[in-house]
């Protein structure tokens, strides 16, 4: 069983066997003229969205303007990632997916493990993107003078936090919508109709066969970046200086909360390399576009928070939905912050088009592969696109939309998403060294025999206090130090392979930065994520095992 457990697909199969598609963008008829410019742009595209429109605020709340190095941290990791699936993307240039990669390098229960948690990354991705879709579509309304009741614009779980916050602080609860809800056998109808609604809009759209064209992909990222520099540019002027002190308020523990907030913000980078068929060259352009849009999105993301926490108090930002719109009510330029949120609509829909797009396209490839039903892989004959997957895909994602909150969500989204980074990283280990090749991506070996074990003993030293406190507090510390020690472990362990085989470096820290990540993620969060993949694998064991193509190969 272990052994049919980790049958891969071979490379040359791959290579060789165009009947054998592996990713829905292998079509013949897509058109190779994606250049360095365009792939820049689409990475921009799918990143500037939800993340720094949205749940920075949260983080700002948590960090203070320190966050800012949490979005460098973030980038410094995306980018060791990035440069594993360049690696990838140039020893398999057919469209790439970590879910493809994965089968190649680790064999099948593994890849079936990364497509079920590339659920996480582009559904529930796109649960919270709705949602803050959503917030800000409100904003709109109201700068037109219309008025869609509270109860129909939040869930909840929301709904019911902001009421008891307001009731501990002693406001005013009326027109709240906890209070405002009509009642239904004895439940609140409280529902995010908004985020429903854009939702089945988009999936409309993937269906009938939109595309992000090469034009449109240009036209909103221009438009994203006019509005961000157009914040900064007004901003500036009303920066107080004394707002960046302390710059750490709640110390490092505290910048360290937003962990998922500000990963979520980068999340989208690697859906650049789905479109490996589409690049004049690959092999040369992919690695560019995605390091380019990464270091592009940096630099945005930590001059946009340094100028929203130098306009308003870090303390200010405690559970606001609409940070950037709501530095420019604070000063009085409620006329800006409309054009903001008119903005930040358009931002988020062009994340939601491409992951909505995206998400149908990994279980088309898992339907092909046998590891799903048929159904999942067919195309819609007028349409030409996997018709089925993407009715499932606005399903999965428009139910949830209505009722729950964005909290949790973006945790999902972000353990999903470097779960699957840390195992593109660990494949990219897998792989034979091979020659350098010219005109090809090639990820620069580093030798990382001596560098890991230095790095590690110096981590140690800095966290070690944690590393104590983790021992002793155990037991009244949640559980939150037990992910601390189990990735202590892991890194012990990687540290002793790298200074055996002389593991390549770059992978090795992508890797462990993208483990270190994850461990600062909520617990409760970890324990729906458990459950979601203990779920996922119920479904292979009961389908997808008997059912693969490799396995019915192995039987002839
Ligand atoms: N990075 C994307 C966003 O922030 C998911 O919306």
């Amino acid at each position: 069983m272990s052994n049919s457990l980790f049958r891969k697909k071979s490379l040359t199969t791959i290579l060789n066997d165009p009947s054998e598609p592996v990713d829905g963008h292998s079509s013949p008829e897509l058109k190779k003229i994606l250049g360095v410019r365009d792939l820049t742009s689409m990475g921009i595209a799918a990143v500037i969205g939800a993340g720094i429109f949205s749940t920075i605020g949260q983080a700002a709340f948590d960090g203070g303007p320190g966050v800012i190095f949490l979005f460098l941290i973030t980038a410094v990791t995306c980018g060791f990632t990035a440069l594993c699936y360049a690696e990838f993307a140039s020893r398999v240039p057919v469209a790439g997916s970590a879910y493809t990669y994965s089968y190649v390098t680790f064999g099948e229960i593994t890849a079936w493990v990364i497509g079920w948690a590339l659920i996480l990354e582009y559904g529930i991705g796109n649960v919270v993107v709705s949602i803050s879709w959503s917030s800000y579509f409100v904003n709109l309304l109201e700068g037109v003078g219309m008025h869609l009741p509270t109860w129909l614009a939040t869930d909840p779980y929301t709904a019911e936090d902001v009421y008891k916050a307001a009731v501990k602080a002693g406001s005013p609860t009326d027109g709240l919508a906890w209070t405002t809800a009509p009642l239904f056998a004895g439940y609140r109808i409280i529902c995010n109709i908004p985020a429903f609604v854009i939702i089945i809009l988009i999936t409309i759209l993937a269906f009938i066969g939109i595309r992000e064209s090469r034009s449109s992909a240009n036209f909103m990222v221009g438009l994203k970046l006019v509005v961000l520099a157009f914040i900064v540019g007004i901003g500036i002027f009303y920066i107080d200086t004394d707002n960046w002190t302390p710059f750490l308020p709640n110390g490092f523990t505290g910048v360290l909360k937003g962990v998922s907030a500000v990963f979520f913000a980068y999340i989208g980078f690697d859906a650049v390399s789905t479109t490996a068929e589409e690049c004049a060259n690959p092999q040369r352009d992919l690695p560019r576009g995605m390091i380019y849009s990464l270091i592009i999105c940096t630099i945005i993301y930590v001059v946009v928070t340094l100028v929203i926490t130098g306009m308003v108090n870090y303390s200010e930002f405690d559970g606001v939905a609409d940070p950037l719109a709501y530095v420019f009510e604070r000063i009085n330029q409620g006329k800006i912050g409309f054009f903001i949120s008119a903005s930040a609509v358009v931002a988020a829909t062009s994340v939601l088009l491409v992951f909505q797009i995206g998400q149908p396209r990994i279980w088309m490839s898992m339907s092909r592969d046998g590891l799903m039903p048929k159904r999942f892989g067919k195309i819609h004959p007028k349409f030409q696109t996997p018709g089925f997957s993407t009715v499932m895909t606005g399903v999965i994602v428009a139910i949830p939309s209505l009722f729950v909150g964005s909290a949790l969500m973006t945790d999902l989204t972000s353990i999903g998403t470097l779960f699957a980074f840390a195992i593109v990283c660990g494949g990219v280990l897998m792989l034979p060294r091979r020659e350098k090749t010219n005109g090809r991506f090639n990820l620069p070996y580093i030798n990382g025999q001596w560098v890991v074990p230095v790095l590690f003993i110096i981590f140690l030293y800095s966290f070690r206090e944690r590393v104590m406190g983790s021992v002793t507090n155990l037991t009244h510390e949640a559980h939150q130090e037990i992910l601390f020690l189990i990735f202590l472990l892991i890194t012990a362990v990687i540290t002793v392979f790298s200074f055996l085989r002389k593991l390549s470096l770059i992978p090795v820290l992508g890797l462990l930065c993208c483990c270190y990540l994850m461990i600062e993620i909520p617990v409760f969060s970890w324990k729906v994520f458990f459950g979601w993949m203990a779920f996922g694998l119920a479904i292979y064991f009961s389908y997808g095992y008997w059912k693969s193509k490799l396995a019915n190969k192995a039987k002839a």
